[in-house]
């Protein structure tokens, strides 16, 4: 395929309304559930895909409008491919794909057991992939729509304790990059979202063994992350920072690795970067 640059101007003029087709991953709790309820309210038709079948269940019955669910594990990428078909026949289409489902296990890479970096590699990187590659050639044959991609500010500077999980966010990120530059001029459009700390179930499992620099007390809601993302949407963004310090750290790691280390020392303290060099 060439990329055509005459037509890179083409961006997808999407308006997230009344009867958008939508299709979230991970839409049962924390960002997707945030996601999940504004497009309801906003009268969008939400494929909700998760594990847990009796909360998505649920969730359908609880939103206002008619909403699909979707069991399904992203790691699992035949079971992938159906739930996106089926949301397509179900919806009559797709016009947002968001890929959101995503875990993280914290603590030192040389006491993280295999199968654990396993599981994040298989839900994070390979669920993105799969829940993409399912998705994106409906959107393609008819040349409009749009792609979030939704990695985390650990996958622009990785953080100790947290390699492997930083790891999958920047298989995410350089993914989308790359894809947002391929889809030049189809119609369809791409963003990737890189939250910093959010309130959600995401270490509900380690509460008691996160790392000092994690500061759950300043982490923000994901009602207002959901807003940001759908309104990136509608811009066509190329990428989302959220909260906005997050950019700040992008920036100054980008420029010094250094600088970054410094920066997260004065937010963070010393454990966010231990090694001074
Ligand atoms: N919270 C943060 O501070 C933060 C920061 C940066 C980036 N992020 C990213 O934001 C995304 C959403 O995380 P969150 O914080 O909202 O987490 P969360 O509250 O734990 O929600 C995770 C969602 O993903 C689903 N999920 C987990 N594993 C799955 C699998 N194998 N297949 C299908 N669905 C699966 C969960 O439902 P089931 O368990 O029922 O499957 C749930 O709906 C993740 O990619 C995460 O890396 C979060």
């Amino acid at each position: 395929m060439q990329l055509d640059r005459s037509a890179s101007s083409r961006a997808n003029d999407l308006k997230v309304g009344q009867g958008t087709r939508v299709l979230v991953t991970g839409a049962s709790r924390g960002i997707g559930l945030a996601l999940a309820e504004l497009l309801a309210d906003r009268g969008a038709t939400v494929g909700l895909l998760a594990r847990n079948a009796a909360d998505l269940d649920a969730l359908a019955e609880r939103l206002p409008g008619e909403h699909v669910a979707l069991p399904c594990d992203v790691a699992d990428r035949a079971a992938v491919e159906q739930a996106v078909t089926s949301f397509i026949d179900q919806a009559g289409g797709l016009d947002l794909l968001i890929a959101n489902a995503g875990i993280a296990h914290y603590g030192p890479f040389s006491q993280l057991p295999i199968e654990r970096a396993e599981e994040m590699t298989r839900v994070n990187w390979l669920g993105t992939l799969y829940t993409v590659h399912a998705g994106l050639p409906w959107l393609l044959d008819r040349a409009e729509g749009h792609v979030v991609v939704v990695s985390s500010g650990a996958g622009l500077r990785s953080f100790p304790w947290a390699a492997v999980y930083g790891a999958t966010k920047a298989a995410q990120r350089m993914f989308a990059e790359a894809l947002r530059h391929e889809l030049s001029g189809t119609g369809v459009g791409l963003t990737t979202v890189y939250p910093g700390e959010i309130t959600t179930s995401l270490h509900d499992h380690e509460r008691e063994s996160l790392p000092d620099w994690y500061r759950p007390g300043e982490s923000v809601a994901p009602e207002g992350l959901a807003v940001k993302i759908i309104d990136a949407v509608e811009r066509d963004a190329r990428d989302l920072y959220y909260p906005a310090i997050v950019r700040l750290l992008r920036i100054m790691h980008g420029i010094s690795p250094r600088l970054g280390d410094r920066l997260l020392r004065v937010l963070r303290g010393g454990t966010s970067a231990p090694r001074i060099d």
